[in-house]
């Protein structure tokens, strides 16, 4: 799609942080002087990301991804057709950063319920994920899958994940019962040549695949073919979504606060969480775009969780991310965030204008309590709530702030991913961590080999043998 210069303004998502400020919430905000002294500190991250950009040795890789995949992107559009013309069933089998963000964009881009739709009004095959490895699942899936006419994307950068392995392993095993070929059913998503789906490739002689590159990481390959193969799958416009996320890496090129939101929400999470706001709330008013929150808590979480500076000094840093759905967690978690401990920054994902408006009809009037919201819209109802929460935070002293996406789309979706995206790595700079890394995730992979008998994790399996508690205090 061509975006004019107009089109591409009237769709720039927008970052309202006037809650976050002392002016507004007294003593509990952030003063312009407090912005002012740490400015410096953005400007260092400003430049760390920016010079480091696109290195792999530093896993960033990511920032580069808008721009350097037109070969790749045009492979994916290719098998993308092929998948939609050959199969009616398409599931990814990956977890974590191989899973969350396919999630994501497959509920932020496609009908809420997509796969009740009639094949005539889906763009393409029904479309599942399987990021866990409980057994009623899987068992359930192939309830309502026929594995004849399924595609499955295997999606692990390092291929030694148990939970993707042990799907894979299950469902070459039916599509061999079934006398199908498991070349023909399997797709890769994986690194260029480490890692066991690259040998299972070569046993099957020649699996089609895809590169997870060198220096992205999981939770930020949403923009590579681990999202991009499955959107285009579903019909979504990829080359839309990239051009979304490089409109907003322009946008942050500049390291002045009041220009790059990026880099003022990292410094506003940043401060907060200085000042013990050890909580992140994200709470999207639109039901599109509630998975955006499972995908920004692996990024958040696993990227900020750390115990270490880059320096070696010990220091357990990050917030916890929380994840939140206007308007429905109002009558759920709302009282919390409004009179518990002063431990939070919420920030809500506002739309400007919902693909559908829904006009509430007028009835029940003789009961003015029911009649008012006749001749409204439930558009009108959702983006008054979400008014008024926020009203109601600040008048409490509570900390939020609002980013709106003028319509929800593929161009606003790659921004909204790669303002995230920036603001972790800007934020994990100010916290002078490694962003990057995740051993607190690989600990546990190794544990659970260990357990279930991995060759080579002999020691360790001892040592979880040895951790059983003498004494247990069970009720
Ligand atoms: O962000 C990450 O690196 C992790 O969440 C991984 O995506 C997750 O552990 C899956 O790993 P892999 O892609 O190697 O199977």
């Amino acid at each position: 799609m061509k975006l004019s210069e107009n089109l591409r303004k009237e769709w720039r998502i927008r970052v309202d942080y006037t809650n976050m400020t002392d002016k507004y919430l007294g003593e509990k905000g952030i003063s312009p002087k407090t912005i002012e002294q740490n400015k410096k500190l953005a400007g260092a991250a400003h430049a760390y990301v920016s010079e480091n950009r696109g290195k792999d040795e530093l896993f960033m890789g990511w920032t580069e991804l808008p721009y350097n995949q037109t070969e790749i992107v045009e492979d994916i559009l290719g098998t993308a057709k092929d998948v939609r013309r050959k199969f009616e069933y398409f599931v990814v089998l990956g977890i974590g950063g191989s899973a969350l963000g396919p999630i994501m964009a497959f509920n932020a881009l496609c009908h809420l319920h997509y796969n009740d739709l009639p094949k005539s009004k889906r763009r393409g095959p029904k479309f599942y994920v399987e990021d866990n490895v409980d057994p009623v699942r899987m068992k359930e899936l192939l309830d309502v899958i026929d594995i004849k006419k399924t595609c499955f994307n295997v999606i692990s950068k390092s291929g030694a994940t148990s939970e993707t392995m042990t799907q894979y392993l299950i469902i070459a095993d039916l599509l061999k019962q079934a006398g199908e070929n498991v070349k023909d059913h399997v797709i890769f998503t994986t690194d260029a040549a480490r890692g066991n789906l690259v040998k299972i490739s070569k046993e099957l002689g020649g699996v089609k695949s895809f590169v997870l590159g060198d220096g992205v990481g999981g939770r930020f390959s949403e923009l590579s073919p681990v999202g991009l193969l499955p959107a285009a799958v579903l019909g979504i416009d990829i080359k839309l979504l990239l051009k979304g996320a490089a409109y907003m890496d322009k946008i942050c090129s500049s390291p002045d606060l009041k220009k790059n939101p990026a880099l003022i929400c990292a410094l506003l999470q940043y401060l907060s969480m200085q000042d013990g706001k050890n909580i992140g709330v994200l709470m999207p008013y639109s039901d599109n775009l509630r998975y955006v929150s499972d995908w920004y808590a692996q990024l958040w979480a696993e990227s900020l969780g750390k115990n270490e500076t880059l320096g070696g000094e010990k220091c357990n840093v990050g917030q916890t991310p929380v994840k939140a759905l206007g308007v429905t967690d109002q009558h759920s978690q709302v009282q919390l965030y409004t009179e518990g401990p002063f431990d939070k920054v919420v920030t809500f994902l506002s739309v400007g204008s919902y693909k559908e408006k829904y006009p509430i009809p007028h009835g029940c009037e003789n009961i003015p309590d029911v009649s008012f919201l006749g001749g409204h819209t439930m558009e009108e109802l959702i983006q008054a709530e979400n008014k008024a929460t926020a009203f109601a935070l600040t008048k409490a002293g509570r900390l939020n702030y609002t980013i709106t996406l003028p319509v929800v789309n593929e161009f606003t979706l790659g921004q909204l991913l790669y303002l995230f995206e920036l603001q972790t790595a800007y934020a994990g700079a100010m916290l002078n961590i490694n962003t990057f890394n995740q051993p607190g995730v690989e600990a546990g992979k190794k544990a659970t080999f260990a357990l279930l008998g991995k060759p080579g994790y002999d020691g360790q399996k001892a040592e979880l043998d040895g951790a059983s508690p003498d004494e247990k205090y069970i009720v």
